[in-house]
């Protein structure tokens, strides 16, 4: 196995699941950093991901727990634990154990997923999971578009950072994606934990057009490592979510999602027609992206890079920025 260099616990918002995979009354098992994790949603729609261990003896709660109201009833002795994971009954005793508390994580619902704050440090959020819509601030939203297109491949040997790093690789689309011409990149800001690229591509056309007259691009907003958002211009309307999330020292599990924009009003007659054509082009897009896949989960992470006189200003840019999410892995995890 290829073991990344890089830290697989880096800090930020990472997808566990969507929203519609867990319902009221649902407890789910999962494993993500390393840890084993459930999911569950109470009676009032609010979700909580928290450590799977019971602290009482130490029953998984992920088999056999069970939603009651608002708390998570452990399946061995009845023991109950709130959405702060503390202990709120022992069905045998007048107190419940104030003391005793499992690990929960800060979780955001958003673009029908349910993203986790991870932390080593734990700290709180300190930026946050981006929107599809609101992250481009066009005042669109999920109206606008046909319901989410999704990919889902889990644990592959990769890491966020391959991921993210295609935002500044403009050499690879000609390569990886079959576009007739290399991209432009027109904005690289990584100034802040969110970070922006904009670049002008086409999918169109021969080698012999000139990027200059090229007029479609994607524009999109890294929040952290884990979640990066994408919108296009001047080509089929079509946003995107790529979601990595770290299982465990080798592996991530990979979540991509594709909205097509719906037509405007009186636009085609045959809505059937239309809405086949939009499954079709998000199928399409979303192949693009098993082309990335591809090469990312045989990839062994290079560093120092060999790197092209023109790619070194972007991947200095991206790899200075994406130390910040590795920053104090010396605490505990637990
Ligand atoms: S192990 Fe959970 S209540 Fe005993
Ligand atoms: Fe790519």
């Amino acid at each position: 196995m290829a073991k990344p260099p890089l830290s697989m616990k880096p800090t930020g918002w990472f997808q566990v699941a969507w929203s519609d995979e867990i319902g009221v009354g649902d407890v789910r098992t999962m494993k993500y950093f390393d840890q084993e994790l459930v999911a569950w949603r109470a009676d009032s729609g609010r979700i909580t991901v928290m450590n799977a261990y019971c602290e009482h003896l130490g029953a998984h709660l992920g088999y056999g727990g069970k939603v009651v109201g608002e708390v998570l009833q452990c399946p061995f002795h009845g023991w109950q634990w709130n959405q702060q994971g503390r202990n709120v009954c022992i069905p045998y005793q007048e107190h419940p154990n104030r003391g005793r508390r499992i690990r929960t994580y800060p979780v955001v619902e958003r673009n029908d997923s349910v993203y986790l704050w991870h932390d080593v440090a734990r700290r709180e959020p300190y930026f946050d999971a981006p929107d599809v819509f609101a992250a481009f601030g066009d005042g669109s939203s999920a109206a606008d578009y046909y319901p989410q297109q999704r990919l889902y491949r889990r644990s592959l040997e990769l890491h966020p950072q391959y991921v993210l790093e295609n935002g500044v690789d403009f050499a690879h689309f000609k390569f990886v994606h079959n576009t007739p011409i290399v991209p432009v990149f027109t904005r690289h800001d990584f100034g802040d934990a969110v970070s922006y690229v904009d670049f002008t591509i086409t999918f169109e056309g021969d080698d012999g057009q000139r990027i200059e007259d090229v007029n479609s691009g994607v524009q999109a907003v890294n929040g952290g490592l884990g979640i990066a958002v994408t919108k296009s211009w001047g080509m089929v309307d079509n946003r995107t979510i790529s979601a990595i999330t770290p299982v465990d020292e080798f592996t991530s599990d990979v979540r991509f999602m594709v909205y097509i924009g719906r037509p405007g009003a009186g636009a085609g007659s045959d809505p059937a027609r239309v809405e086949r054509k939009a499954r079709e082009f998000g199928q399409e897009v979303i192949r693009q992206f098993t082309q990335d896949i591809e090469i990312w989960q045989h990839q062994r992470y290079s560093d120092p890079p060999a790197l092209a006189t023109a790619e070194y200003e972007g991947f200095t840019a991206i790899r200075t920025w994406a130390k910040q999410f590795y920053a104090e892995q010396c605490y505990e995890e637990g």
